[in-house]
């Protein structure tokens, strides 16, 4: 099946903000992940089959520094720490690609922020 876009601004936010102060993104709007350990955006995704499936997650990072979060599906950890390293600037975005096991139905896709510094600026996944 063709690739869809679910932008990050329009799926459930648990301590972020959605903001388009910074230039590049897509749809309208990115999230700014608060700056703690726990904070996390969570996507559902449907799926007619199950099987593995390609996800790119598009993100700026304007430090200099990893700003890694657990990737889960479902609650099942797919890539832990799973690193959204340095974009140059914060209007510089990039996309992070892993394979995640998907279900038939809806799929909670959450990203979260592994350190005090919070995740990267998250405009959308591409699933
Ligand atoms: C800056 C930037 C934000 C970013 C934040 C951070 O304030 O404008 O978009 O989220 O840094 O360090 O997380
Ligand atoms: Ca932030
Ligand atoms: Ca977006």
């Amino acid at each position: 099946p063709a690739a869809v876009d679910y932008q990050a601004e329009d799926a459930f936010i648990s301590q972020g903000v959605v903001e388009s102060n910074h230039t590049g993104f897509s749809g309208t709007g990115f999230v700014n992940y608060d700056n703690v350990s726990g904070s996390f955006v969570e996507w559902t995704v449907p799926a007619s089959t199950a099987g593995p499936a390609s996800l790119a997650l598009r993100y700026a990072n304007g430090t200099t520094l990893n700003r890694p979060m657990d990737m889960t599906v479902n609650g099942m950890a797919v890539s832990a720490a799973h690193p959204f390293n340095p974009t140059g600037a914060w209007s510089s975005w990039a996309m992070a690609t892993l394979t995640v096991p998907l279900t038939a139905g809806p799929n909670r896709i959450r990203a979260t922020a592994t350190t005090a510094n919070g995740g990267p600026n998250v405009d959308k996944i591409t699933v």
